[in-house]
């Protein structure tokens, strides 16, 4: 059996030495596609294998229909828009992520980023601090946790919403649920991302949530740029001058964020939310694990087609 490993932005190396071996002590064959520059080496490298595991990789129908022996794709990691599940169903193909694996580093980011805004990206002018400011965090789950884990560190008063996530369970983190994404982006200034990217979710943060966050607004994004209606964004931001734009994932209109919001504006120049060397093992690790279970052992616990 092959297992390839197609990660344009690849592991840290200690992962992928991790991942060698829980596939070399299952008897199988590691083939790694790092950094690869165009999709024709990923054609080509999927024709003989039966496993792959990916980060934020495109595995379209073009591919699958290119490897003809593939059972399944394990993407490392926790959003899987970039995988065609209907595709991959009528190909047979089981689709797993190891959801929480990488959390912890998304959500380090997430206040690291905050500070810089906060701080005026560290200019040397005065900025202000975190402690007793309002925390949104736009959906509960794995990312959404640890970043009020963390906030709770810096003195926030946290808010989430999330209508998939039990209110209780919210509260329990002593985290105050409310009752709709209107009342998150209206109470609280700062305001955390962390929604998929579904065909339902898609430009739905728009100009009229964000026109009502309070005074000095901060919005981040460490979720998916295709969440964001850029047109409206920047255009709310071309209104109100106190409001602050961070992303690590760039925008489709970064230029036009970069020439008109200086100060205000900042993206990574490439998701590195999860790119930290423990992310990389834990989500790496972790999805050779499910593939040797799953081919050994049929245990399909993390298929999300
Ligand atoms: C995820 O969905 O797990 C994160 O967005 C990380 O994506 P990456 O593996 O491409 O860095």
């Amino acid at each position: 059996m092959k297992i390839l490993v197609a990660t344009e932005k690849p592991f840290a190396k200690i992962a992928v030495d991790g991942i060698r071996k829980e596939i070399e002590d299952a008897g199988y064959e590691l083939v790694l596609l790092e950094k690869y520059a165009d999709k024709a080496q990923l054609l080509e490298a999927v024709k003989d294998v039966q496993a792959i595991i990916i980060r934020s990789d495109l595995i379209d129908a073009e591919i699958l229909d290119a490897a003809r022996e593939l059972k399944i794709v394990v993407r490392a990691g926790a959003g899987y828009n970039n995988v065609d599940l209907e595709a991959a169903t009528a190909h047979g193909v089981c689709v797993m992520n190891t959801p929480g694996q990488n959390s912890n580093a998304v959500a380090e980011l997430v206040l690291g980023m905050m500070v810089m805004a906060v701080r005026n990206f560290y200019n040397g002018t005065s900025g202000t601090e975190l402690m007793g400011k309002k925390l949104g965090i736009h959906a509960y789950g794995n990312v959404g946790r640890n970043v009020a884990r963390i906030a709770k560190g810096f003195g926030m008063e946290i808010y989430a919403y999330d209508p998939f996530c039990p209110q209780e369970v919210i509260e329990k983190d002593g985290v105050k649920a409310l009752g709709s994404a209107e009342e998150l982006y209206k109470t609280c200034q700062f305001v955390s991302l962390h929604i998929p990217a579904t065909p339902e979710t898609k430009k739905s943060i728009n100009y009229n949530l964000l026109k009502d966050m309070p005074k000095g607004a901060l919005l981040v994004n460490s979720a998916r740029k295709e969440v964001i209606d850029e047109d409206e964004l920047i255009r709310l931001m071309d209104e109100r001058t106190d409001f602050k734009y961070i992303t690590d994932i760039m925008p489709a209109a970064d230029a036009k964020f970069t020439e008109l919001f200086a100060g205000r504006y900042f993206s990574t120049p490439k998701k590195m939310g999860a790119q930290t060397a423990e992310a990389n093992i834990n989500a790496g690790i972790a999805a050779a694990q499910q593939i040797v279970d799953f081919l050994k052992n049929g245990n399909t616990r993390f298929q999300v087609n």
